[in-house]
């Protein structure tokens, strides 16, 4: 049930249920911090960070270009939204609320929720966008995170090296069997900061443009956003003459990221992300904590796109050395079926959030799509079983804006559709 009466902005002060949240949740107490990784029956593998207690967040964000929000930039990810807007989303949180984003995505809400200092849950079926949102809330040190490079890539055991036409023009050979050590190490374990940290590291260094000078990124010429296919990048190669991959010295590449990215990290708060399905995982903090505050930005209706285009990044997850197109996980684009399992979705938080948490949405649609986003939202929101109030709906601005990364590699995009922000609150 939705009641769409109160169509007021968001202003004033947070859910006073929330402040019953204040405490460091049971069962994470401790000095040391401490990453732990799980299965749960379903196979869903989980990075829990445990800190003692959540440090002091900052009021306003810095610069874009301040060493305290390079970790943000590890990799980068399809239509993500701009950090501040769940920092300015968070601005009314108590100390110790828990911050939910069941699409989290590359981790831009468990990012600003750090910032904030409250601790977080986040939650994605693409195993690309978990490996790069647990890297949001991890505190390494520079010199682990080199020494498991150094480590890996002085071994002698490397097997499972791709091969093709594709990965002939990707990489040059000796940076091939560099990334595949790296590969099989992180493989084998990724448990602690410094190998999430390396991990989402690589990721976002796998693939990306050439550039003068030293270079940033292993691969030949390709878009850093998402990983084209293997034909089209060929036939692009091909048309320019592209046919001698760079020899790129792995762990000077890494080196030299590592030492950009971690300059500087935020204090770490406590939290949780992991890879699966939000219509079905448990999406509750640790013991009997709720959480109090839902930011998130559910995939855009008609966007089926997130696991083929990021399917470099996740062979290096260990995935197929090629484009798996299976959709598992993913919310399903036809109007209907969309809003349903979203409510289902909506339910599954619910139920992981205390009375009175607020949910703050933004969510556009792809340009062929005849629906109107907030009509989408709407229904998905009625079809929850569970009570939501509406308290705004607001234009988002549009998704198009700026350039996008796609088009260094000649793909042409649309501008998308408005975007819309929506907030409302759980009245059950
Ligand atoms: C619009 S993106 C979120 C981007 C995020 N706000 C950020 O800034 O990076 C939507 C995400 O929802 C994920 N997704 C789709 N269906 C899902 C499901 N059933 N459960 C969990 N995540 C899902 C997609 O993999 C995608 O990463």
């Amino acid at each position: 049930m939705i009641h769409t009466s109160q169509q007021v902005a968001v202003q004033g002060a947070p859910p006073s249920s929330s402040k019953a949240l204040s405490l460091v949740p049971a069962g994470t107490q401790g000095t040391r911090q401490i990453f732990t990784s799980e299965r749960s029956l379903t196979g869903v593998r989980v990075h829990r960070r445990r800190t003692r207690r959540s440090p002091e967040g900052i009021a306003e964000l810095p610069p874009p270009t301040a060493k305290l929000l390079r970790l943000h930039t590890i990799c980068p990810y399809y239509t993500m939204f701009p950090l501040k807007f769940p920092f300015e989303a968070l601005k009314d949180a108590d100390d110790g609320d828990w911050v939910l984003d069941p699409f989290c995505g590359r981790g831009t809400t468990t990012f600003a929720a750090r910032l904030r200092g409250l601790p977080s849950v986040g939650i994605d079926s693409n195993p690309v966008a978990a490996a790069v949102a647990a890297a949001k809330l991890v505190a390494p040190r520079l010199r682990d995170v080199i020494a498991i490079a150094e480590d890996a890539l002085a071994s002698d055991e490397c097997d499972d090296v791709p091969t093709g036409r594709f990965w002939d023009l990707c990489y040059h050979p000796e940076t091939l069997v560099g990334t595949c050590k790296l590969r099989r190490r992180l493989l084998s374990r990724c448990k602690s900061d410094a190998e999430i940290a390396l991990r989402a590291l690589i990721l976002g260094i796998l693939h990306g443009p050439r550039q003068k000078g030293p270079p940033t990124y292993l691969s030949s010429q390709m878009p850093r956003t998402y990983s084209s296919k293997p034909a089209s990048a060929i036939r692009y190669w091909e048309r320019h003459h592209i046919l001698q991959p760079p020899r790129v010295d792995v762990l000077d590449a890494v080196t030299r990221r590592a030492h950009f990215t971690l300059a500087e990290v935020p204090p770490a708060t406590p939290g949780l992300v992991s890879f699966g399905d939000s219509r079905r995982v448990n999406l509750s903090p640790p013991g009997e904590t709720r959480c109090a505050w839902i930011v998130t930005s559910p995939p855009y209706f008609g966007m089926r796109t997130y696991r083929p285009d990021q399917w470099l990044r996740n062979w290096f997850l260990g995935g197929p050395p090629h484009v798996d197109y299976s959709q598992e996980g993913q919310l399903a684009h036809h109007a209907d079926g969309f809003a349903e399992q979203l409510g289902r979705v909506w339910s599954n938080v619910a139920s992981a959030c205390v009375a009175n948490a607020r949910l703050v949405v933004r969510f556009g649609c792809i340009p062929s799509s005849p629906v109107k986003p907030q009509e989408l939202i709407i229904r998905s929101l009625e079809s929850s079983g569970r009570s939501w109030r509406l308290v705004s709906v607001r234009d988002g601005g549009s998704a198009g804006n700026g350039k996008r990364q796609s088009d260094q590699f000649g793909r042409t995009t649309q501008a998308a559709k408005q975007e819309v922000d929506i907030v409302a609150v759980l009245e059950d």
